[in-house]
């Protein structure tokens, strides 16, 4: 038997905790993202709180039907329930310390000026940890000394490649949060024919089939008008061109994923030679960050995410 006020903060945590498990919230905590929850607690802890006045008054109750006898008999049992009986012979027992009364037997007999000393033992505490740390310094030796499972540079380079297999799968599960400073030039299949099918739709009556170019200039070439590179591109695609040029802002038709999708796509035609071919417009757009500032190149884009600096 706990007294109430332990047994119903653990009930409520239970439950509260049980909830948050339960409650697909993403990374905001159920109670904070939907209110509901909020009022769905109260009413547990008032809940648990009802039960223990209502168990309270019926024990109240049965309590005064029983004789003086079992009366006394029970109110006996309470107050041993209270002790924690166990736990404190445990605690007393890894104390390992005389009581005072006894130390009589353990005083040594030496005696400086009145000042005298006890033949205390280690407290079983301090001395079973002792043996467990070196318990775990004998596994510790013979697993990374003596049989070489691995080391720290390993460790570092597994958790390194752990944490971007993360970050892979978090992109593809969240797509539509890049912007702007996040964006990265896509490369796979997938993501090229679904960008391609974006700009058929929408994009190729001013900038022709193969970027050759129209109304829109052409995007086969290096030079920009407004700049190349993932980042400049998705940037024009998201915002639009100059006023009056006719390049429309896409951000409120398209969906972030899919512009980055268009946007790769679009860096594919970098190099190829279309059909009809507009004259260049803009300058030859170089990439700063771009390793012997080479031409523009797909596949050196300076924006893939740097890891480990
Ligand atoms: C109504 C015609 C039209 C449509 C449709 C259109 N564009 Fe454009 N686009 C233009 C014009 C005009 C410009 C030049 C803007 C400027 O000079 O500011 C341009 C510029 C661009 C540029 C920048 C080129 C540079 O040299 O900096 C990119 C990239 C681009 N468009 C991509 C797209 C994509 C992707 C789509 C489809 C989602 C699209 N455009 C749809 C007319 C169009």
């Amino acid at each position: 038997m706990t007294p109430w006020w332990i047994r119903i903060p653990i009930l409520f945590f239970l439950i509260f905790g049980l909830m948050e498990y339960f409650v697909d919230s993403g990374d905001q905590p159920a109670f904070i993202k939907y209110p509901v929850a909020q009022f769905f607690l109260l009413m547990i802890l008032l809940i648990l709180i009802a039960i223990e006045l209502i168990v309270k008054s019926i024990e109240n109750v049965m309590f005064q039907t029983l004789s003086k006898d079992a009366q006394e008999r029970y109110l006996n049992t309470q107050a041993k329930a209270w002790e924690w009986k166990w736990g404190r012979q445990m605690y007393k027992k890894l104390l390992g310390s005389r009581a005072i009364e006894e130390e009589g037997e353990i005083i040594l007999d030496h005696n400086y000026d009145g000042i005298r000393e006890l033949d205390n033992k280690l407290p079983p505490w301090w001395v079973y940890l002792f043996y467990a740390t070196i318990l775990f310094g004998v596994v510790y030796l013979a697993r990374f000394h003596v049989f070489n499972d691995y080391d720290q540079t390993l460790e570092y380079e597994m958790e390194v490649a752990e944490a971007q297999a993360a970050i892979e799968a978090y992109r593809k599960t969240a797509k539509d949060l890049v912007d702007v400073n996040t964006v990265i030039l896509l490369t796979e299949a997938s993501d090229l024919s679904a960008g391609k099918a974006i700009y058929e739709t929408n994009c190729l009556v001013c900038h022709m089939a193969d970027g050759g170019g129209g109304i829109g200039p052409n995007l086969t070439d290096q030079h920009w008008i407004l700049g190349g590179g993932i980042k400049n591109v998705f940037r024009t695609i998201s915002e639009g061109g100059r006023d009056g040029k006719g390049m429309i802002a896409w951000k409120q038709t398209l969906k972030p994923a899919e512009m980055a999708q268009v946007a790769s796509y679009i860096l594919t035609f970098q190099g190829t030679t279309p059909a009809n071919p507009k004259a260049a417009e803009g300058d030859i757009w170089v990439d700063e960050n771009a390793p012997e500032n080479g031409p523009v190149e797909s596949a050196s884009d300076s924006t893939t995410v740097a890891m480990n600096e």
